[in-house]
């Protein structure tokens, strides 16, 4: 069982892309957290909240003001959108697919920091973490490719970056970092997957959460991986 010891007893959890391979493993978790008090998973699939639409965004805002959530966690995205997977050569460079990765990979999450942070905890200590990806860190690419997703990844790391700094003005006991979650055994990594060795998403879910729970004050505006090392920019 993975607790989340550095928030407080009956904690509030907020989990969006609840429906993803890496998501549906997280609100296992979540639901079987003794401290967890309180969960709401919401996704596309299930429940209508559309990232890439502020008015859905701002809808489900208006729904949860009041709670004072602790955890939010972000486990929303895609590499392979409307049928189309990520680029071998900047020659397959599409200007609509591209925008399409950063609609969801970056413009989305942004939009729901614009929307959510305001509903975390002011006083107690709060943990944000959005799903980004190591192939999104311009200084460890090594291989190029996939020039789509791994900027838009690239973009959401500097989201996450300059977000946390203007929070951590007015809330001084919030964690907000980016997450590279390993590579998982879910719908998105699975054509690419060959001679790959994935995790099982139970066990990327855990880890993530076992690095987020450990995470100081100090290290808000970081992009660390599930095992708790920290990723170069
Ligand atoms: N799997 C890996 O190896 C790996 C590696 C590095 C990084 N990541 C990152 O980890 C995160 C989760 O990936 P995953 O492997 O769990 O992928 P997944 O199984 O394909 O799940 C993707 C999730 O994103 C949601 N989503 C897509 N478009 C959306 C939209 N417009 N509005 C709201 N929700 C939307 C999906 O909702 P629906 O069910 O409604 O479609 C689903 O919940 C992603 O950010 C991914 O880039 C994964």
């Amino acid at each position: 069982m993975t607790e989340m010891s550095s928030l407080p007893q009956g904690y509030v959890a907020l989990l969006i892309g609840a429906s993803g391979g890496i998501g549906s493993a997280m609100k296992r978790i979540l639901r079987n957290d003794p401290r967890c008090g309180d969960l709401t998973a919401l996704s596309r699939r299930d429940d209508g909240l559309d990232i890439t639409e502020e008015a859905s965004v701002t809808a489900f805002a208006e729904k949860l003001r009041g709670k004072k959530f602790h955890l939010l966690v972000c486990a929303t995205g895609a590499l392979t959108i409307d049928g189309v997977g990520p680029e071998k050569t900047i020659r397959q460079l599409d200007p609509d697919v591209m925008a399409a990765q950063f609609r969801l990979n970056a413009i989305g999450p942004a939009l729901l920091m614009k929307h959510f942070l305001p509903l975390l905890h002011r006083e107690e200590r709060t943990i944000s973490a959005f799903l980004s990806a190591r192939v999104g860190s311009i200084g460890d690419n090594r291989l190029g490719g996939w020039i789509s997703y791994r900027s838009s990844k690239a973009a959401l790391n500097q989201i996450i970056r300059t977000a946390s700094i203007e929070f951590k003005r007015t809330h001084p006991n919030a964690v907000l970092v980016g997450i590279h979650p390993g590579t998982v055994e879910t719908g998105l990594s699975e054509p690419f997957s060959r001679g790959r060795e994935r995790m099982r998403p139970e066990d990327a879910a855990s880890r993530m959460m076992e690095t987020l729970d450990a995470l100081s004050n100090a290290q808000t505006g970081s992009f660390v991986a599930y095992d708790g090392s920290s990723i170069e920019w």
